[in-house]
């Protein structure tokens, strides 16, 4: 079989020789002696028009064919200059390999992407979900590419593990016990020997503890894989499993951090944009008039910085366009960090040196003894996108603020024996997967960049 996609960049060696292509029923219509099938392969943007004929002795079998059918047409390949798409096939065989019943939801009409969630198995067959899973995974290949051609050793970090990374206690419990038969200590706690692990543990909410681990062996290391949060938070940039990429340098501070966040980030622009043209055009269309405008800006301009007291100072004179009231300490809100992306600055905007109290456990304290050394990337449109810091490497002052905020040291004696054997200055950050797709095709709910979404309430197929 060859593809859709492999006939158009072919086209010119294709072009009146047989062909066999197999797909899924878009259209169909029919006459008396031939009929139009509109076949969709999913290798490609573009569609393909089969002709056929009543001289096929299958020809009543193929003009009942419901749209989503599944059919393997071999024909010839012919221009058609006077229509919308170059060519079409002259079937001499179209084999039907399964029928789609009349109540196939996906029929010839645009449906709403409220409806399409409903249906996560069969959206990826519409346009847009053809676009944004295969612009997904040209991204995937692209931060890949991107670390891999600077050296960067790629890490898979645990998914389930004993420790709160960020502190914030949005876990997932992961349990073997019998939750209606809980086994109890002597004291009415939990007891979790019996457990599987012998001791509470969690899904991960990042792996940058034992990414830190990594680069303190190999110097540049990143991590690429799920993470998991309980968040309570049922917004369109909030899901409980999602992907983030998390490099982490040794020798390194917060400026060569925002440093590599900007050229992953461009590189990624300019990746898609060159590798999906017709996926990118397409989102330009239909989906964010601004996008390709926007992105080639990017390209063509240095992401600005802010602390995050000036960036208190310029949001507190717009306060009366806030629900929430900025101060300083106050946790930035989507509507504060896209009010500074897309009203004052219009492009990427990092934020640095946040207070300690609305930050990790792990981040680097500033002279000031009052703020870190963190920095968020918000882009317009969404908001945060990457979140990250130079790490606290020395080992006084993590134990101290570890003994400020009550954590228990135990469950972080490895990490604490980094700052023992070697420990060196390193920065790293964690870029949210999901909002840099949502970034790149203008898609505004992150349930739409996500196969099979996992949000409240939701963990549907
Ligand atoms: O800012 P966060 O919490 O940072 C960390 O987890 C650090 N350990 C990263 C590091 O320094 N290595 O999360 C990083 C990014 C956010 O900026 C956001 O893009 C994304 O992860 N993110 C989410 N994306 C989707 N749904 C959620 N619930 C998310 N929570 C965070
Ligand atoms: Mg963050």
């Amino acid at each position: 079989l060859i593809t859709v996609r492999e006939i158009y960049k072919k086209q010119d060696t294709l072009l009146n020789s047989q062909v066999t292509i197999g797909g899924w029923v878009r259209s169909l219509r029919d006459s008396k002696s031939f009929g139009f099938i509109v076949l969709n392969d999913g290798s490609y943007f573009e569609t393909l028009q089969v002709v056929y004929h009543d001289t096929m002795e299958n020809f009543s079998e193929i003009s009942k064919l419901n749209v989503g059918a599944a059919v393997i047409v071999t024909g010839t390949l012919v221009p058609t200059p006077d229509a919308k798409q170059p060519f079409e096939i002259q079937a001499t065989e179209v084999t039907v390999e399964g029928t789609s019943s009349s109540d196939y939801p996906l029929q010839k009409k645009r449906h709403t992407f409220e409806y399409l969630r409903t249906i996560s198995h069969l959206r990826p067959r519409t346009n847009t979900f053809q676009a944004v899973f295969r612009v997904r995974s040209l991204i995937a290949y692209a931060i890949h590419q991107f670390f891999q051609e600077r050296d960067f050793v790629y890490v898979h970090t645990p998914l389930i593990t004993g420790s709160d990374c960020e502190g914030a206690g949005e876990m997932f419990q992961v349990t073997t016990m019998d939750l209606n038969n809980i086994p109890k200590t002597e004291e009415g706690t939990i007891d979790f020997s019996q457990d599987f692990f012998g001791k509470p543990t969690n899904l991960t909410v990042s792996g940058q503890l034992n990414g830190e681990s990594y680069a303190m062996a190999f110097r540049n290391i990143y991590t690429f894989g799920p993470t998991f949060r309980a968040e309570n938070s049922n917004t369109t940039r909030h899901a409980a499993e999602f992907w983030m990429i998390e490099p982490e340098m040794a020798f390194a501070d917060l400026n060569d951090n925002m440093a590599l966040a900007e050229s992953m980030l461009k590189y990624v622009i300019r990746y898609v944009l060159e590798h999906a043209p017709e996926e990118m055009n397409f989102f330009n269309q239909f989906v964010d008039k601004d996008l390709l405008n926007r992105l080639n800006h990017v390209l063509n301009s240095d992401f600005a910085h802010v602390t995050y007291t000036e960036a208190v100072e310029l949001l507190t004179k717009h306060n009366d366009e806030f629900d929430y009231k900025v101060f300083w300490g106050c946790d930035l809100q989507t509507e504060h960090e896209r009010y500074l992306t897309e009203q004052l600055y219009k492009k990427p905007v990092f934020v640095t040196d946040y207070p300690k109290e609305i930050k990790a456990f792990y981040m680097k304290l500033n002279p000031d003894n009052k703020t870190v050394a963190a920095v968020d990337c918000l882009v317009p449109g969404i908001g945060e996108i990457i979140g990250g810091s130079q790490r606290e490497d020395n080992y006084d002052k993590l134990v101290a603020r570890m003994d400020e905020l009550e954590l228990n040291k135990e469950d972080y004696d490895f990490y604490l024996d980094l700052r023992k054997y070697g420990s060196a200055r390193h920065a790293g950050f964690g870029l949210g997967f999901e909002r840099c797709v949502m970034y790149l095709t203008g898609m505004s709910n992150i349930r739409d960049v996500v196969p099979f979404p996992r949000t409240v309430n939701n963990c549907e197929l």
